[in-house]
C-alpha cells in the first residue's frame, strides 16, 4: 500500500505521514521493513501503558473469548466496577460510558445544560477558555476556543463564551447565575501543554459554587496518570463537579466516560446513550488500566522519571538557550517552546523517534509512562545532538 493508494480511499482528514506499523511492543513500534521506532507521543496520550502490553492483552483476550457486547439495555458487571472505580479514585458520583473524549465531553456540556433548566430557562450559559481543546464533534468543537479549528463549520452551538486563561478578572465578569457550567483542562495539552494558574483554578471552584454551575474539569489528555496523578486536577487543590476522560484509558482501545457528583448526576433514562458505550470488552480493559495506573508506587514513578526527562531537558536548553525556550510539564506530560518545532520534528523522524508538533512552536511529548530512563537518556542523547549537529548549524 502506498500513500496514494491510501489517499485513493480513506478520507483526506490528516496530514498523514509515509509509514505503516505492524506491531509494536512497550515504548517501541516496528514499520512494515521491521525498522525500530521510538513512540514519545504514545499514540497522542492513549497507549500509556505501552503497546502490547502483556497484562492488557491477556485481559482482552480473555474477555474476547467471553463476551463482546450486550447493549446498556442490561447490567454489565465490568461497567460497574469502572465507575465504582472511578469514584473511589476521583470523588463518589455516577459514570456515563462512551466511546472518545469528544463524546465525554458532549455528554458533559449536555448534562450542564439539563442542570441549568432545572433552575430556569436561562441558566444555560457555557463558559470555556481560548486556546482549549475539547474535541472535534459540533459541540465540543464550540467547547474548543480555537478559530483555527471551527472555522467552516459555523453557525456553531450558541451559548459558549469563551475567556482568556488565568484571567481572573474576566473570569468574574463573565459569571452569573445564568452559566450553567464551565470546561477547563487543567493543563492546556493540544493548546501547548500550558498548565493554568492554581489561583485562577481556584477561583473557578469558588465561582461555580457560588453560581451553582457545574465545574467541568477535561482531562481526556492529563488523566489516567499521565501527570504522576491519576486525574491531573489533583496538582490543583480542587475538586470538580464533572471529569471527562478517554484517551489512557483503554490503553487503545476506544472508551469514554463522564464522571459526575451524585447530587449533579441529574440525566435520566432518555435523556442521552451510546450504543457501544462501556461495554463488556472496553471496561474489562480500562479495568484493568485504572488497577495498574493508580498503585501509588506506578504514580511515583511516573513523577520521578518526568522530573528526569525534565531536568535532562533543561541541561539541553541551558546549552542551546537560542532554540530551546522553556522546558514546561507534569510527570511526563512536557512541552519544549521552540522557534524550530517543525526543524526539530523532522530530525527526530529521520532518527525514527516520533513527537508532536503544536504549530510549530511547541514540541510535545507524551511518552507511554511505563518509559525506563535508558529510553530516555537514548531520546536525550539523540535529540541533543541533534540540536547540536543540525538546528545550531541553520541558525548559525
Ligand atoms: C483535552 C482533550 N479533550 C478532548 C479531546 C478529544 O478526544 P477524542 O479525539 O477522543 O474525541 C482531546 C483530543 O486530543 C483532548 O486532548
Amino acid at each position: 500500500m502506498t500513500m496514494n493508494d491510501f489517499n485513493e480511499y480513506v478520507m483526506g482528514t490528516y496530514n498523514r505521514l509515509n509509514v505503516s506499523f505492524s506491531y509494536g511492543d512497550g515504548v517501541y513500534l516496528f514499520d512494515s521493513d521491521n525498522n525500530r521506532w521510538m513512540d514519545m507521543i504514545s499514540g497522542i496520550g492513549v497507549v500509556n501503558l505501552g503497546h502490547s502490553n502483556p497484562k492488557i492483552v491477556r485481559t482482552l483476550k480473555k474477555q474476547a473469548a467471553l463476551l463482546w457486547h450486550t447493549s446498556n439495555l442490561f447490567l454489565i458487571e465490568k461497567q460497574y466496577k469502572v465507575a465504582k472505580y472511578i469514584s473511589e479514585l476521583s470523588f463518589k458520583g455516577k459514570t456515563f460510558f462512551c466511546n472518545s473524549g469528544a463524546e465525554a465531553n458532549e455528554a458533559a456540556l449536555k448534562l450542564a445544560r439539563r442542570w441549568g433548566k432545572k433552575f430556569s430557562d436561562t441558566k444555560n450559559r457555557i463558559i470555556s477558555l481560548k486556546n482549549s481543546f475539547h474535541g472535534r464533534t459540533l459541540g465540543s468543537l464550540t467547547l474548543t476556543g480555537q478559530q483555527v479549528y471551527q472555522q467552516g463549520f459555523e453557525p456553531l452551538l450558541p451559548g459558549i463564551e469563551y475567556i482568556e486563561p488565568n484571567n481572573i478578572d474576566e473570569l468574574r465578569a463573565k459569571f452569573n447565575s445564568d452559566v450553567c457550567g464551565i470546561f477547563i483542562e487543567v493543563i492546556q495539552g493540544e493548546g501547548g501543554v500550558l498548565p493554568l494558574n492554581k489561583d485562577f483554578v481556584k477561583e473557578v471552584r469558588r465561582l461555580s459554587g457560588k453560581y451553582n454551575a457545574l465545574f467541568i474539569v477535561d482531562e481526556v489528555q492529563t488523566g489516567i496518570g499521565r501527570t504522576g496523578k491519576i486525574f491531573a486536577y489533583k496538582h490543583f487543590g480542587i475538586e470538580p463537579d464533572v471529569i471527562t476522560l478517554a484517551k489512557g484509558l483503554g490503553n487503545g482501545i476506544p472508551i469514554g466516560v463522564m464522571h459526575a457528583k451524585d447530587d449533579v448526576a441529574v440525566l435520566n433514562p432518555g435523556e442521552h446513550a451510546s450504543t457501544f458505550g462501556g461495554n463488556h470488552l472496553v471496561t474489562a480493559v480500562a479495568y484493568e488500566v485504572l488497577r495498574i495506573v493508580s498503585k501509588k508506587a506506578f504514580l511515583r514513578r511516573v513523577l520521578e522519571i518526568g522530573d528526569y526527562f525534565i531536568s535532562g531537558l533543561k541541561k539541553i536548553q541551558d546549552s542551546y538557550p537560542a532554540i530551546i525556550k522553556q522546558v514546561r510539564g507534569i510527570g511526563l506530560m512536557i512541552g519544549i517552546e521552540t522557534d524550530y518545532a517543525k526543524n526539530i520534528f523532522d530530525i527526530m523522524f529521520e532518527n525514527k523517534i516520533i513527537v508532536s508538533n503544536i504549530k510549530n512552536k511547541v514540541i510535545r511529548l507524551l511518552p507511554p509512562l511505563i518509559i525506563g530512563k535508558d529510553d530516555i537518556d537514548y531520546f536525550l542523547n539523540i535529540f541533543a545532538d541533534s540540536i547540536k549537529r543540525r538546528v545550531n548549524d541553520e541558525i548559525g
